[in-house]
């Protein structure tokens, strides 16, 4: 298959490229287009041969249920089977943007969307691009993240070229996504809402306007998974997010982290294909550190990714898939990626971090 990638440049693209891939998605095609967290390979949501399309396109676990998109609350209400106040509130506060609501589903919603689960998982994001796609294809749109299942999720039109090449008839490229990470996964379903993913909208911000919000144990980070503690958002159990190379994270005060990226650059085998995923702060004390014979530390690292300043945790979760997915074209073997504090959207930055790790005790 050709797959046909319309840059939006200027206005007139985005009008064409709009109505192609609306239309695509109306004939039961598969198309990737932006959104603000991450780019989407979206499908009719109402579609079951469509939206099958997607899991083979992917090659994504039957049992992984996929987000809904909606360009409107009513259009959401119509998914559902009941609408409750925490859901209205939510809407309210944070929508259009990178929050997902999951709540009991109406009959309307096919099986293969909600993996066997009794309920869905719906969001209205603010990428106008995406709304208005939503709007000419006249119905709710199915779409996980554009990348190959379990490798980082696609933030710029070009990571999903890398993956889906041939395989779509069309991508519109948009450029970079502004979160860079996706949604916050909120489950409204039960008697507490409880956050599944953490994402875009922090666990702060929902705790403000909605009281009592709980983390799933789950993905809170740190252990490995077990039998006894299943994350309940399907996605969150599969080893993902991850590059080839092995990731070890470097935590601690600044002192710490720094002392623990020298050693580890000062005892590099020659063999090793080594990267640094670090903040901007972190980079300059390593280019004052030394590192053998007349050469600063951090040369001995075969790439360095800046992750922007640690005064800037949005910007860093925003290049975060960026630098993963360079590891691989770099083919990098091991991977020193420095932690950040676990609040705001550090806690999502984290996540994710430690799930590319493989959540492995012993590397974190
Ligand atoms: O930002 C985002 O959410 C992006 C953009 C494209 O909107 N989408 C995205 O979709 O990240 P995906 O499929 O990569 O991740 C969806 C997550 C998975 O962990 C999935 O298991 C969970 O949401 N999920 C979907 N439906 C669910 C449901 N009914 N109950 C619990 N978790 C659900
Ligand atoms: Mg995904």
């Amino acid at each position: 298959m050709e797959t046909k990638r319309l840059l939006i440049d200027d206005l007139a693209r985005k009008e064409q490229a709009l109505r192609e891939a609306a239309e695509l998605i109306r004939q039961g095609e598969v198309v990737a287009f932006p959104t603000e967290t991450v780019y989407g390979l979206g499908a009719n949501a109402l579609d079951s041969s469509a939206c099958a399309k997607i899991f083979e396109i992917k090659g994504r676990p039957a049992d992984n249920p996929l987000i809904v998109h909606v360009a409107s609350v009513p259009e959401a209400k119509k998914l559902v089977k009941d609408w409750p106040p925490e859901a209205e509130i939510c809407a309210r506060q944070f929508w259009p943007g990178p929050l997902t609501i999951v709540l009991p589903k109406a009959d309307c919603i096919p099986d293969i969307i909600s993996g066997g689960l009794d309920t869905v998982a719906i969001r209205m994001p603010s990428h106008p691009l995406a709304l208005e796609l939503i709007a000419k294809a006249e119905c709710p749109i199915a779409a996980p993240s554009a990348n190959i299942s379990g490798k980082p999720s696609p933030t710029e039109g070009e990571h999903v070229w890398q993956d889906f090449c041939g395989k779509i008839p069309l991508l519109i490229d948009a450029g970079k996504c502004k979160v860079g990470l996706e949604s916050t996964v909120l489950d409204l379903s039960g008697k507490t809402p409880l956050i599944l993913r953490p994402g875009g909208v922090t666990w702060e911000q929902l705790a403000a306007v909605l009281g009592k919000v709980e983390l799933d144990p789950a993905v809170e980070g740190g252990f490995l998974i077990s039998d006894s503690l299943q994350p309940k958002a399907p996605g969150m159990k599969y080893r993902h997010y991850a590059p080839q190379g092995e990731i070890v994270l470097i935590s601690g005060h600044k002192e710490q982290r720094i002392a623990q990226f020298i050693s580890r650059l000062n005892n590099k085998k020659a063999s090793e294909r080594m990267a640094l995923l670090c903040f901007e702060e972190t980079a300059v004390a390593l280019r004052e550190a030394a590192g053998g014979v007349s050469q600063p530390a951090i040369a001995k690292a075969d790439l360095v990714f800046l992750l922007g300043s640690r005064k800037n945790m949005a910007e860093a979760a925003s290049r975060l898939f960026k630098g993963l997915r360079l590891c691989d074209q770099h083919k990098i073997g091991i991977i020193l990626a420095e932690a950040m504090e676990e609040k705001g959207i550090g806690r999502a930055f984290m996540n994710r971090l430690k799930k590319a790790a493989g959540y492995k005790k012993d590397r974190l």
